[in-house]
């Protein structure tokens, strides 16, 4: 939640910074602004709304500077007003800061400081820490000051800045991701993190530093991803890294394997759709390399376990937020069932407070597309606290959650970028059945049964290829259904998570009201809902389920409902029983849960879309959630 940009460099900063502000976005978008060190100054410019409109008003400005930070925000303490917007300045003027975070402690920071003469213009926590870092500026000997006081070496400006944002921090309860300038140290910038993502990018005579990697590689593919506590000090020439606790850390510098493109939304209308499209791709992805070589089972070579010890496991235990805690339930599923190992899923958000009893051989699983959802990392320091181990099922690389894990899978979707997650789900499912196949492959699935299973899955991305196929036959259906206000999505066993991730992507883009279900807990209530204005997406199974979910249907018709049928095509549907019927190819019983989401994509997609919603960045919302 909320992006931030800084760059120190030769070239002119508002450009650059306002390019990577744009891929930043999707982390909020109520307002931004920027500050650039000008040779005349402290420029400082702040918008409510969309970076589009902060580049305009940039554009008005002559912006020269060559130093600067900027900032999109999703309010947290403070109303969406001009004032809350990020860079804030210190009320003496000298030090400007852009945050991601929260801080706790702020009220009483805030009381002392106004005991000190400084003021605050805005309701932010932001504001405060601005003002402490420049209390401990005023405080810390300016060099003339110093030398006046025969203080043997004399402070330079940049070593009083430094020290007074590490003095801050050691002050401070909550988590930061910060980028700091201050005016009398032009061309200087310091950065820390604590709980929120900070990413220093290393370039050619220039440096710079973001909430997010899509914002650097424009400029260098070179990054060093920052841990909690440390802080960097960076010039065009050079960074230096250490620990609030003045420890020097050697920068380990990784290279990002994607580029600008990956993150461009090419001939696509949105992120969102051309997210849905690159599902075949990034479910080859998910599997290259991945299978073995006898082709019954998988591998994942990051786990750090060795069958042996996935013998003594008992029970695996999953958590994670939103979709990602769907993709948890598909787990469970397929873990049981072809493993027959139980498992038990958990919000996040729940399990850390829980304080659930857990069986002494779990192993734990966090499942983020992002790895820096604040509850999901708060849940895997809480298991890794009692001594678990803790495997992450993550997409961005190098990211937090992925960095404190103990072993995991990374998904290799590429950059998700629209708010609404949809390749990254679809290639959580299908990792988490590969992963069902390998335990059940160390129980009693047989060879043969594994061979089956593996072909079963590598169909998956030419299967995903044909129900994409079906895109204008699921518009078409989305404008006569885009005028309803409540939708029921209705789905059995592995199909049930499905039907909640259908209601979720329905109501997070077009902000109608949704409500998955088990198919057959719909007469213990939502039944209730059903009429000619309430219609139901049902997914039909094969089966011995077919013939009971088809009753489910019956029970709508004849209250009147309308019924969207997601089925595959080897079953025949009661004549006249589904008033709109989007078929996806028969498929593996573990490949089936993939194959249903890309239909509920689609159509909320475009019920979206027909009803003119802001399909990438919708109301409220941000993508990346790092505050609790
Ligand atoms: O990055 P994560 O997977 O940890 O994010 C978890 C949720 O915030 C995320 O899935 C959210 O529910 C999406 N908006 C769903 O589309």
């Amino acid at each position: 939640m909320c992006g931030i940009v800084g760059y120190v460099g030769r070239q002119r900063a508002a450009s650059i910074l306002l390019e990577g502000l744009k891929r930043l976005e999707y982390r909020g978008y109520d307002s931004a602004g920027l500050a650039v060190l000008q040779p005349g100054g402290l420029a400082l410019v702040k918008s409510v709304g969309r970076v589009a409109a902060l580049s305009k008003l940039a554009a008005a400005r002559k912006l020269t500077g060559t130093t600067g930070i900027c900032h999109t925000r999703w309010a947290t303490h403070g109303g969406v007003t001009e004032a809350n917007a990020h860079p804030h300045l210190s009320s003496d003027g000298r030090i400007v800061l852009v945050h991601n975070g929260v801080i706790e402690n702020y009220i009483a920071i805030k009381k002392f400081l106004l005991t000190k003469g400084y003021t605050f213009t805005s309701e932010t926590d932001t504001e405060v820490l601005c003002n402490l870092i420049a209390y401990h500026y005023a405080k810390e000997t300016a060099p003339a000051a110093a030398q006046a006081a025969g203080v043997n070496p004399q402070p330079s400006e940049s070593s009083r800045f430094l020290t007074s944002v590490r003095k801050t921090l050691l002050h401070v309860e909550g988590t930061y991701g910060i980028a700091v300038l201050c005016t009398e140290c032009p061309g200087e910038m310091v950065a820390a993190r604590k709980g929120s993502p900070l990413i220093l990018g290393v370039g050619d005579q220039e440096n710079l530093i973001a909430s997010d990697v899509s914002a650097l590689v424009s400029r260098t593919q070179s990054v060093v991803y920052l841990k909690d506590g440390e802080l960097v000090h960076l010039t065009a020439g050079g960074f230096a890294l250490s620990t609030l606790d003045l420890a020097d850390v050697s920068p380990v510098i990784d290279k990002v394997t994607w580029d600008v493109n990956d993150a461009e939304m090419g001939a696509h209308a949105h992120f969102m759709e051309k997210e849905i499209f690159e599902q075949p791709t990034a479910l080859e992805n998910a599997m290259r390399g991945r299978f073995s070589a006898d082709g019954s089972s998988a591998n994942f070579g990051g786990l750090n376990l060795t069958p042996a010890d996935f013998r003594t496991i008992d029970r695996f235990v999953f958590t994670s937020c939103g979709t990602g805690w769907h993709a948890c339930l598909v787990a469970e599923h397929l873990i049981e069932r072809f493993a027959r190992i139980p498992v038990e899923v958990d919000y996040a958000s729940e399990f850390r407070y829980r304080n659930a009893p857990l069986d002494r051989d779990a192993l734990f699983f966090v499942i983020s597309q992002s790895g820096e959802t604040i509850d999901t990392l708060a849940a895997l320091r809480e298991a890794k606290r009692k001594g678990y181990k803790c495997m992450a099922i993550c997409n961005v690389v190098g990211s937090t959650i992925a960095r404190e894990a103990d072993g995991g899978i990374y998904q290799h979707a590429g950059p998700e970028i629209g708010v609404a997650s949809t390749k990254a789900f679809t290639s959580q499912l299908l990792i988490s059945a590969m992963f069902a196949l390998y335990v059940a492959r160390m129980r009693d699935l047989s060879f043969a049964e594994g061979i089956e299973y593996v072909n079963g899955l590598k169909a998956v991305p030419d299967l995903a290829r044909r129900v994409l196929e079906q895109a204008p036959h699921i518009k078409e259906i989305a404008s006569r259904y885009s005028k309803y206000n409540d939708f029921l999505f209705l789905g059995r066993l592995s199909l049930f998570p499905i039907a909640l991730e259908g209601a979720l992507k329905l109501k997070e883009i077009s902000y109608i009201h949704a409500e998955g279900y088990p198919a057959a807990e719909m007469k213990h209530g939502p039944i209730a809902l059903i009429s000619p204005e309430c219609p139901s997406v049902f997914f039909v199974p094969k089966g011995e389920l077919f013939n009971k979910v088809i009753s489910s249907m019956q029970e709508i018709k004849a209250r009147k409902g309308l019924i969207i049928a997601i089925a595959p095509d080897c079953v025949e549907l009661p004549e006249g029983l589904a008033d709109d019927v989007i078929t996806i190819p028969d498929c593996h019983e573990a490949a089936l849960p993939v194959l249903a989401t890309i239909p509920v994509q689609l159509l909320s997609y475009y019920i979206a879309c027909a009803r003119g919603c802001d399909v990438d960045k919708p109301r409220n919302l941000a993508k990346s959630v790092t505050v609790e």
